[in-house]
């Protein structure tokens, strides 16, 4: 018998999509249903402490089912995970962290019968020569830790449901573009860097040359995405951890000339790095047809959407934190 209650285990709370994702969740199910849980201890101010916070290694098997065990969770979110580029500085820490965390998660979601698992996989399992638009079937062969790693827990999760029924379900995201938290060390941060430059009024250098294409999602669509599927009926779903989500897809130059129309002096310089590689490994954009078609996909944000609401929450941030200054 699976459990019916919601208590929801978000680990890499504290990361960027875990600070926005929380919030969500406890919006939806309740402060006191949803723990929230990071190797690193947030700041003191961090919303993350307005519920249950546990402090956790989720590479430690013990210490994540005692928490688990301890709140009587039967959902666990698990976005703790070492990103691309810090991935590619510390391959083994990333297979560690990425490998026998979800494998502690799934573990853990056998031994106690959970109900649900959700882990994020990421456009970084495609590499070089892949279709412009990559499909949802077809072939993997990615170049970074990172991305081998998204592969092995995509197969992980069709194996884990087929040898034990277990729930598992994830979504490839895009690059996530958001104004809460700082991105992790991925290869797509230079599409959220750039908002903090052009709301100081100072230049920014760009790691990608400004013909790089790449699929890109905006907070809210991301945690719609993670909602909507956490909520779809089992039998409406064709793919477990490896569903394709599509949102925008814009290069440098396009993303540069849209927020122009908000700062017009805004100036950058191009210093491509060992990211424009990887990067040039990545799909422009992907179909997601499966995923719309399975448990009704629609993103709500498009380019010039997303431009104006990052630069309307960002001057806001600006100035609370001038405020709290003065
Ligand atoms: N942000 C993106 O653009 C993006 C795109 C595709 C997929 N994803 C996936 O979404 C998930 C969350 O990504 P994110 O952007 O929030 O990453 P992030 O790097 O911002 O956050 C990851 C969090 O995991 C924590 N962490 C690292 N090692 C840990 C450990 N051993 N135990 C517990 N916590 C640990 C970090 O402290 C951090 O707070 C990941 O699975 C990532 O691969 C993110």
């Amino acid at each position: 018998m699976k459990k019916e209650t919601k208590r929801i285990l978000v680990t890499g709370a504290n990361g960027q999509i875990g600070t926005e994702l929380t919030i969500a969740l406890r919006k939806i199910y309740g402060e006191e249903s949803v723990v929230a849980s990071d190797i690193v201890v947030p700041n003191a101010e961090s919303t993350l402490h307005n519920g249950i916070f546990e402090t956790l290694d989720v590479t430690n098997f013990d210490d994540f089912e005692r928490i688990v065990r301890r709140h009587n969770v039967d959902t666990i979110v698990h976005l703790a995970a070492i990103l691309s580029a810090v991935g590619e500085a510390n391959p083994m820490r990333c297979w560690n962290v990425n490998i026998n965390g979800t494998l502690n998660a799934f573990n853990i979601g056998v031994k106690h019968q959970l109900s649900k698992i959700f882990v994020p996989s990421s456009i970084a399992v495609w590499g070089p020569g892949v279709p412009k638009v990559a499909p949802q079937e077809g072939i993997l062969k990615p170049r970074t830790m990172y991305g081998l790693t998204k592969v092995t827990i995509e197969l992980l999760g069709d194996y884990y449901f087929q040898k034990y029924g277990l729930d598992c379900r994830g979504v490839r995201y895009p690059g996530i573009i958001s104004s809460e938290a700082l991105p992790g060390g991925g290869t797509t941060d230079y599409a959220v860097e750039i908002f903090y430059k052009a709301v100081a009024g100072e230049k920014f250098i760009c790691f990608v040359n400004e013909n790089t294409r790449l699929p890109m999602m905006y907070m809210p669509d991301c945690i719609k995405a993670a909602v909507n599927l956490l909520n779809a009926p089992i039998e409406q779903l064709t793919h477990h951890c490896d569903y394709n989500v599509g949102s925008m897809s814009f290069d440098v130059k396009s993303l540069v000339e849209e927020i122009r129309k908000h700062y017009p002096n805004f100036e950058i310089e191009f210093k491509p790095d060992y990211r424009q590689e990887i990067a040039d490994s990545w799909p422009d954009d992907v179909d997601d047809s499966d995923a719309r078609n399975d448990w009704g996909w629609q993103p709500d944000y498009d380019l010039p959407r997303m431009v104006a609401d990052m630069i309307e929450k960002l001057k806001l941030k600006i100035t609370k934190k001038e405020i709290k200054q003065n």
